[in-house]
């Protein structure tokens, strides 16, 4: 028997369209993917502070963080990553449904994956970010210093190396991160949500 057979599911006293009223701007989530160290988390936080001081509802949810906690039982093989796109998937409806502008910074490296999410959400409501900067730039960057562990073979299954990264074949937003600043990103994805009527 399906494990969903005795589950009854509760409409809500208080959508989604009332809290965007509330709130006076829209919300969706805002699908960051690319490699490690092509500037995801920089760009997100960056955003997150130009529209919180525009007080809006936002949140960040970041690789990084989330797998010290809500996903501390996945690694990175295949089948993790998948499972770790799903659940964020899951958590990133709940802030839509909440009413807020959630970036979800994750590598998010298998296209079916970011599918299988995009497929939670109403039309317009999911918004690829593709955080496009090449492998050997993001590996001179290497912030983390996790490329350098990579070449001394103490990390595998590295996305790029090791592991497939597959680019959005049509994102919504293309930032080149090699030839834009931190604030030029934000001001292009500002000026995109501006044009939505999400803000
Ligand atoms: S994924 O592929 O979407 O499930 O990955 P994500 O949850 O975004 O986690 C990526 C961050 O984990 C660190 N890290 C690794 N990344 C890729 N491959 C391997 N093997 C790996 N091991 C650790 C790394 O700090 C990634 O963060 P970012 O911000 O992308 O550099």
């Amino acid at each position: 028997m399906s494990k969903l057979a005795n589950l009854t599911w509760h409409e809500a006293a208080v959508t989604k369209h009332d809290r965007r009223t509330r709130n006076k701007h829209g919300s969706c989530v805002l699908w960051f993917t690319g490699l490690s160290g092509s500037g995801k988390s920089s760009i997100a936080n960056a955003l997150s502070s130009e529209l919180y001081q525009k007080g809006v509802r936002e949140y960040v949810l970041d690789g990084d963080n989330i797998r010290q906690g809500l996903n501390r039982d996945l690694g990175f093989s295949d089948h993790d990553r998948t499972e770790n796109i799903r659940r964020i998937g899951e958590v990133a409806k709940l802030f839509v449904d909440s009413g807020a502008i959630v970036t979800t910074a994750f590598i998010s490296p298998f296209r079916s994956d970011r599918n299988q999410a995009r497929a939670l959400f109403e039309e317009g409501e999911f918004i690829e970010v593709f955080v496009d900067c090449p492998l050997e730039e993001c590996e001179r960057r290497d912030p983390k210093q996790l490329y350098a562990k990579v070449r001394r073979g103490e990390i595998n299954d590295f996305t790029g190396i090791h592991s497939p990264y597959e680019a959005p074949e049509q994102p919504v937003i293309t930032i080149r991160s090699q030839f834009l600043t931190v604030n030029e990103a934000v001001e292009e994805i500002i000026q995109y949500l501006q044009e939505k009527d999400i803000l």
